[in-house]
Formats: structure tokens, sequence, C-alpha cells
């Protein structure tokens, strides 16, 4: 397994591109099912992710043929002859279970393993299976697949979810589009990816209002066709970015970047004395002179503080001049970064879902163990700002969600190299 080394190297400077967002690509991708026409989308992240959610539709038998080095996802599901999703593959990726809604919708019926739990929590189904009952399919679980069929096809429906979940969301909201009649869908997940995906099959035909508030409302259509999308920059690479001058000091432009896609994040980055303007290019982070403030984060469904940023704030708060009181309120174990940055000599404290910071001057490079996606990043930050050396192990969870990690990094000056494993 790889690992990565970096070395505090102080202050950073430059210019970092962002990609296309992981966690848009890995939604719009299933939705190729939904027609049997070609479905292109452009700006597509070079990563692992993709290369499974590849796969696993290529299994179903869809042609995805991955051009321009894998950032344009050419796809076409005119012949769909499987619809099981297998373990093997779905084990590697919860994301994989956004086949269900699309194949159901298409074939009337899908065969998907259960994706199990993973590092950071036991990621349950039951919202996902509550909404696509309601629209009229039948739900089963045996040995560990979810069995389901809609024998009459899908009909419009009323849907509460009692948590706004991002996946959810969008297995509904993709299978609603060829249901008949029409479908609300209230306390919807509002992130961008949604938006961006309700985005993409209104220009594949479908009537979809409300993307991006709590009520989306589909008409249902007969059939969907083919069209071209670009995706949607990623606001979590853009954050995790972000703060590596805010950790380390100096200024970076980060080339795409968006205020509305990091709205309380910036807040909170403002809040801690970091510097946070708009370009014509994107976005320009720097850090005032002297510490940076602690603040108290409590993570939250868009458009509050992003989960999938808390690691990453954590890395910060470790350095800064008070005591910060995070609160990840999402998922039910995503803290594993806390005893790693204990070790670089950081003052964390964790009860259940609220972890204490209290900064320290300044970190101590050490060997680390990433465990889970955003963690591994979070590691690189702190190591970045730190004295001495720092060795991440178990990269490979980067390779997951973040593209051209040594190269975006020391195109702005750190000291950081990927050492291959045995
Ligand atoms: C998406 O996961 C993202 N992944 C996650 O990003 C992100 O952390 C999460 O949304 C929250 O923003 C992709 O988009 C591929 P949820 P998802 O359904 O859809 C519980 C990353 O690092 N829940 O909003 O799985 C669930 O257990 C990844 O890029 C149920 O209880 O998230 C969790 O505690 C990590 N029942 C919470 O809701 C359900 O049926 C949020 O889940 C579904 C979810």
């Amino acid at each position: 397994m790889d690992s990565i080394l970096v070395t505090g190297n102080g202050p950073l400077n430059g210019q970092i591109p962002i990609a296309g967002a992981k966690n848009a690509c890995l939604t719009l991708m299933p939705a190729t099912l939904l027609s049997e026409e070609p479905l292109t989308l452009t700006n597509a992240p070079r990563l692992s992710d993709i290369k499974t959610m590849t796969q696993l539709l290529q299994s179903l038998g869809a042609e995805v043929s991955s051009l321009q080095d894998g950032q344009v996802q050419a796809m076409s599901s005119h012949n769909i002859d499987n619809h099981v999703a297998e373990y093997d593959i779905v084990r590697k990726m919860r994301a994989s279970n956004l086949v269900l809604g699309p194949m159901l919708a298409r074939l009337g019926q899908a065969v998907v393993s259960l994706p199990g739990g993973c590092a950071i929590g036991a990621r349950p189904m039951d919202l996902h299976i509550h909404g696509l009952e309601a629209l009229g399919a039948e739900i089963e679980l045996k040995e560990g697949y979810l069995h389901a069929k809609a024998p009459r096809g899908l009909k419009g429906a009323e849907i509460e979810l009692s948590f706004a979940s991002v996946g959810a969301t969008e297995n509904i909201m993709m299978a609603a589009t060829l249901a008949k009649g029409t479908t609300v869908i209230r306390n919807a997940a509002r992130e961008p990816e949604i938006v961006d995906l309700a985005d993409c099959l209104k220009k594949m035909g479908a009537h979809i209002d409300g993307a991006g508030s709590s009520s989306i409302i589909i008409e249902g259509v007969d059939r969907l066709h083919g069209a071209t999308h670009p995706v949607v920059t990623d606001r979590i690479e853009l954050g995790t970015y972000m703060l590596a001058p805010a950790i380390c000091g100096g200024e970076v432009e980060l080339l795409g970047g968006r205020m509305d896609l990091v709205g309380a994040f910036a807040e909170k980055l403002d809040q801690a004395g970091i510097n946070v303007s708009e370009t014509d290019k994107g976005l320009l982070v720097s850090r005032n002179n002297g510490r940076v403030k602690a603040v108290d984060v409590t993570t939250e469904p868009f458009p509050g503080f992003p989960t999938d940023l808390q690691a990453q704030m954590m890395a910060l708060m470790c350095t800064a001049e008070g005591t910060s009181v995070l609160e990840e309120k999402i998922f039910e174990n995503r803290f594993m970064h806390a005893p790693e940055l204990t070790r670089m000599g950081a003052n964390i404290e964790v009860h259940g879902g609220t972890a204490t910071v209290t900064g320290v001057e300044r970190l101590k490079g050490a060997p680390v163990m990433a465990t889970d996606l955003r963690a591994s990043v979070s590691l690189i930050l702190a190591g970045l700002a730190a004295e001495g050396e720092t060795l991440v192990n178990r990269v490979y969870h980067l390779d997951r969600g973040y593209e051209h990690v040594v190269r975006k990094f020391s195109g702005v000056g750190a000291k950081i190299e990927r050492i291959k494993g045995s």
C-alpha cells in the first residue's frame, strides 16, 4: 500500500484547480440507466470511485467509456441485460446503491446488495426503501440483497423523509421521473449535488421543480432522452484545499471555486480569521498574521456545515488559539482522525459525537494511519503545518475522492511525495 510523506514547509502560495464533484458524478452516472439514449458527462473527476461505478454499470450491461483521460464519461444503456448489483462491487462503495431507483424505473425490477457498514457508520437504507415503496415498489431483504420489483410500474406519491438523506433523495427523484403521476419529496436533501442531478435529469426530459429546496416536485414522463451535462464543481475538494493556506499561511487561489457551494464553511473560516474572497477565476484564501482563532462547528445537512469537511476543519482547529467544540451530527463514528492527530501532538477529547480541541502552537510530524477518505486528507493538512515529517499510510482512501493530490499541493509549494508501497 502506498504512503504519502509530508514535510512542514511554511506558507503556501499559488493556484489549485478544483475538479468535478465525486458525489455529483456518482449519482449522475446511474441516471444513464433511465434512458436508452446516450448520456455524456463532462468535467468528470478522475477517481477510483468513478472507476468502481463504471464497473458496476458495465456489469448491468451499460456501455461506459472514459474519454479524455477520464474527464468525459460517455455512457449508453441501450441494452441492460442484468439487474443484479453484486456484493463484491457494492461493498467497495455505498453509492452503488444509487442504481436501485433507476433500475426499478427502467426495468421494473432490481436486486442490489446492501452496502454493509463502513468506517464512518452503519449506513442503513431504510429511507431509500420507504420512499421507493411509497412509489409502489415491493422490496424484500434476502441474504444481504434488496430484491425490488414494481410489476405494475411506479406511481407518483407524497413522500416525507424523516431525515434529509442525500442518497434517498437521489434514488427517489430518479425513480419518480418515470413514475405515473406526481411525486412530492418533503424534507428532501438540499445539497448542490441534488440540484446538479435535477439539472441533468431535466436536460433528459424530466419535469422537476424545487431541487435545492426541501420540497421537490416531479411530474413523471413516459421516457427520457439522452443529454450531455457538465459535473458541478466539487465543494468538498474546494473546502479541503481552502484549508491549506488557512493552516500553513500564505495565499492560494482555488480555480473554479464558487462561494455559493461553501457558504456555511466559508463563514466559519471568516470567524477563525481566514480571508475568503471571490475572484474572476474562483476563490482567493489567505490567513491574517498570527494564529487562527478557535471556532465551534456542528455538522448539518446543506446549507449547514458539511460533515465531509469536519475532519479537515478539526486539523485546522488543532493549531488554533483557544478551544473549539466540533459536533458530528450526521454520522455516528466520524472522529477516527482524532487519535491520529493526537499522535502529532494535538489536544483532542472525544465524547460520543463531540470532540473538544484545544489548539497547540505547532503539531509535530509522525507516522499516522488514514482510516477513511476525509480523515486521510485531514492528516495531510496537519502534516503540511507540522514540524518535521509526517508519513500518512493507507492512502488508497485518498484516491477515492481526491485526484492528483501530490501535484495539487506541491503546485503551491508543499513538500509532499507519494511513496510506492510494497
Ligand atoms: C452522501 O452519502 C455522500 N456520499 C457522503 O459523502 C456524505 O457524507 C453524505 O451524503 C452526507 O452529506 C455520496 O454522495 C456518494 P445520507 P449518503 O443518506 O447519501 C443516515 C464522502 O466522504 N441514513 O445523507 O449515504 C446515514 O446512516 C461521503 O464523500 C439512514 O439512517 O448520506 C447517515 O447517518 C461520505 N437511513 C445520515 O443518514 C437511510 O436510508 C446521512 O446519510 C439513509 C441514510
